[in-house]
């Protein structure tokens, strides 16, 4: 998998490539991640990418012509299955969509500042919008970082237990039960009895008695 983030802050999205599993899933040549300077498809010599918002109003907009240069550059290399708009006013991430956008080949993902982007550029370029959430961040980088990491553990070779995705909380619309380790008696705090057992089908059933409990408690709606 290619993912090109389109940005006027790269710097914000140096360190979460550069450590952990996604670290490694681009050493391992799973995915590779390049990010690009919207300053440098500016046609301005200021470098700008900015402007002041059409019939007034408070804060800027992002302009076309640096976004449509930097786009039509990446798909003249290239096919691309999405182009993806980081908003607050985008679909919901969710488990489902980190899934599907994980079966995709290349995209580009470009992370919006100010008050956004130019609508031409959301009715031309894009394919897909995306926001993490109902609250608004100063840019669209780290919420570009949160997509990637939620999509890039799910490449296959990615984690190093090939299981391990397919039991995080949401893959069945369940959350996950609780989870211990050693020591199995800590100040007298006990683990519970049957994780200990030995029993590998009674544990399984535990396990989803518990995911179902845990999701009937915090996230009813998840079973609606
Ligand atoms: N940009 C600003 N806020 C955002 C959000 N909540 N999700 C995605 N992109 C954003």
């Amino acid at each position: 998998m290619r993912i090109d983030i389109i940005t006027v802050l790269p710097e914000l999205l140096q360190s979460p490539f550069e450590a952990s599993i996604l670290k490694r899933a681009i050493d391992k040549g799973l995915v590779a991640v390049h990010t690009h300077n919207l300053r440098d498809f500016s046609t301005n010599r200021y470098r700008q990418i900015d402007d002041y918002q059409f019939g007034g109003g408070a804060g800027m907009v992002m302009m076309v012509e640096p976004i449509d240069k930097c786009i039509t550059m990446l798909k003249s290399e290239r096919e691309y299955d999405e182009i993806i708009y980081m908003t607050p006013d985008g679909d919901t991430l969710s488990q489902g969509i980190a899934n599907e956008l994980s079966l995709k080949e290349n995209i580009i993902i470009l992370c919006g500042h100010y008050k956004g982007v130019d609508q031409r550029v959301r009715d031309h370029f894009i394919t897909r919008e995306i926001s993490i959430g109902d609250f608004v961040l100063s840019g669209g980088e780290l919420a570009a970082a949160v997509l990637c990491d939620a999509v890039i553990r799910l490449l296959p070779g990615v984690l190093g237990n090939e299981t391990s995705a397919l039991t995080d909380s949401f893959q069945d619309n369940l959350l996950a039960p609780p989870i211990y380790t050693r020591p199995a008696d800590y100040k007298g705090w006990k683990v519970p009895e049957i994780l200990t057992s030995g029993n590998t089908p009674k544990i399984e059933q535990w396990r989803e008695t518990e995911a179902l409990k845990r999701t009937q408690q915090r996230r009813p709606d998840l079973l609606e």
